[in-house]
């Protein structure tokens, strides 16, 4: 019913010249192809063009992502990237949420919100993010908190076809601390968020939305989180970095 998915954050690491050599080294990795399995990868802005030449010259059964976008089609916003910019250089999906982002950057759940609306109108998935921090862990308080963020970040968005939308849990106490959750706690939560997409948009849609993990998912604890009834993949920061890591965990999945 929902094709798993691993996805590759790779954050603002490779420069233009490594991110293709990146994507080569993975498209050689997974040149026997992924199965069901959907891979994406998510690179730097300036790497999207590199790596969307890979994909192309191999054949590589891995698509295109964006870490971010602006929601307004073109003008004066220096420094964005709009989803046509995106689109053009053959980008598929795009992060969208990330706590990086949410945290240094302040980007809001209306930003998501109106993030996740225009890249929809161009066709591409948004990877949506949530997750909740330590302090907010300790208090007991994080399915109440995910499933805010959720209610937010979806507000007015219409989903016709729910395998293009795409939600990524990504608890922040997890992420890049080698601290994982474990996958009862990822169960509990990702659960909780197919309960909410299901009140908002119904059962049939919800049953269709790809939830992920992602904080510290590695090649070797990627298969107990995707045993889980509501967990169908991982977002890999990290691990994402080696196109051995990655294609090992691509594998674990299949
Ligand atoms: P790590 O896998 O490095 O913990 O990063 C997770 C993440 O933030 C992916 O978006």
């Amino acid at each position: 019913m929902r094709n798993r998915m691993i996805a590759g954050n790779w954050k603002m690491n490779e420069t233009y010249t490594e991110g293709v050599a990146l994507a080569e080294g993975l498209a050689k990795e997974l040149e026997g192809g992924t199965g069901d399995v959907d891979v994406v990868v998510c690179t730097p802005a300036v790497d999207l063009k590199g790596v969307s030449e890979v994909i192309e010259q191999h054949d590589a059964p891995f698509a295109l992502g964006a870490e971010n976008v602006y929601w307004e089609e073109k003008g004066a916003f220096t420094g964005e990237i709009s989803p046509s910019m995106l689109t053009n250089v053959g980008a598929k999906y795009c992060i969208i949420g990330h706590s990086e982002r949410r945290g240094y950057f302040h980007e809001t759940d209306e930003d998501v919100n109106k993030k996740a609306k225009a890249l929809m109108a161009h066709g591409i998935v948004p990877i949506s993010c949530c997750g909740e921090s330590l302090e907010v862990r300790e208090a007991g308080k994080h399915v109440e908190f995910v499933v805010d963020q959720i209610k937010k970040d979806t507000e007015g968005l219409t989903i016709e076809d729910p395998s293009k939308y795409v939600i990524a849990y990504e608890p922040i106490w997890a992420i890049g601390t080698g601290k994982t959750a474990t996958a009862d706690d990822a169960q509990e939560v990702c659960g909780a968020i197919r309960e909410t997409l299901a009140q908002i948009f119904g059962k049939e849609t919800a049953d269709g939305i790809r939830v992920l993990y992602g904080g510290s998912a590695k090649p070797n604890n990627v298969a107990g989180f995707l045993e889980k009834e509501d967990v169908d993949g991982a977002l890999v920061g990290g691990a994402s970095l080696k196109a051995d890591s990655f294609a090992a965990m691509v594998k674990a999945a299949m």
